[in-house]
């Protein structure tokens, strides 16, 4: 099975993506940490973000093993990545390294921005997180003072808004959702509702498929 969860910074979908991973034994891909590993890739390199040719070689050189470097998770690395993420040649370099990732057994859930539209489209199960911008600041800047990093609320949700502005409004795979996702609004729910609500929305398309 291959789940699908889209939706905008801070939404949740990232920890509900892996807990709904756990839950069925599926593997879990954040979609988020390969823009942001490329982002880092081009500063590190001392470049420009707008540099086409160092994204796109960052990203064909791109080594899941950095995947876990904690200077991947700042909000400065998440703005950074939706730079790099709007370079239509980038995103086509990292295509199939996500497909590939989806498709081996026992199948996996990915978030992102444009799983369920372009990564994998025929995914069984597709969910759209959407949260409040008010909300997702909040949450936003309570991970990032828990990793010890100074965080102003109203500065975060100012960047959470132009992150969605310009993910919403890039050219290719913008932030949308797909036309058969479901909705999953997360801005009232705590973890464990939510992974609740996720997982009901699993079960009843499971069912629906297996009536029809
Ligand atoms: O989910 P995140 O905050 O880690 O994502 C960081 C940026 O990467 C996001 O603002 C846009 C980009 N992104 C994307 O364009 N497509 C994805 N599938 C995942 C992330």
């Amino acid at each position: 099975m291959i789940i699908a969860i889209d939706g905008p910074a801070a939404s949740g979908k990232g920890t509900l993506a892996r807990l709904l991973a756990e839950h069925y034994g599926l593997r879990h891909l954040d979609t988020g940490v390969i823009y942001r590993a490329v982002a880092k890739a081009v500063l590190d390199a001392g470049l420009d973000l707008t540099d086409e040719a160092a994204a796109v070689q960052a990203a064909r050189g791109l080594d899941p093993a950095t995947f876990g470097d904690v200077a991947l998770k700042s909000q400065a690395m998440g703005s950074a990545a939706s730079v790099v993420s709007a370079i239509p040649s980038v995103r086509r370099a990292l295509v199939e390294f996500q497909r590939q990732f989806a498709a081996a057994p026992p199948g996996a859930v990915l978030d992102g921005r444009d799983i369920g539209t372009v990564i994998c489209p025929d995914a069984e199960v597709k969910i759209f997180v959407v949260a409040d911008p008010v909300v997702r600041a909040r949450r936003r800047t309570l991970e990032a003072r828990s990793r010890g990093e100074a965080a102003d609320e109203a500065v975060i949700l100012a960047d959470i808004l132009a992150r969605d502005a310009r993910d919403q409004s890039r050219t290719v795979a913008p932030l949308k959702p797909a036309d058969d996702a479901h909705l999953l609004d997360n801005s009232q729910l705590d973890i464990e509702g939510g992974v609740r609500a996720a997982i009901a929305i699993v079960e009843a398309v499971r069912a629906g498929r297996s009536r029809s």
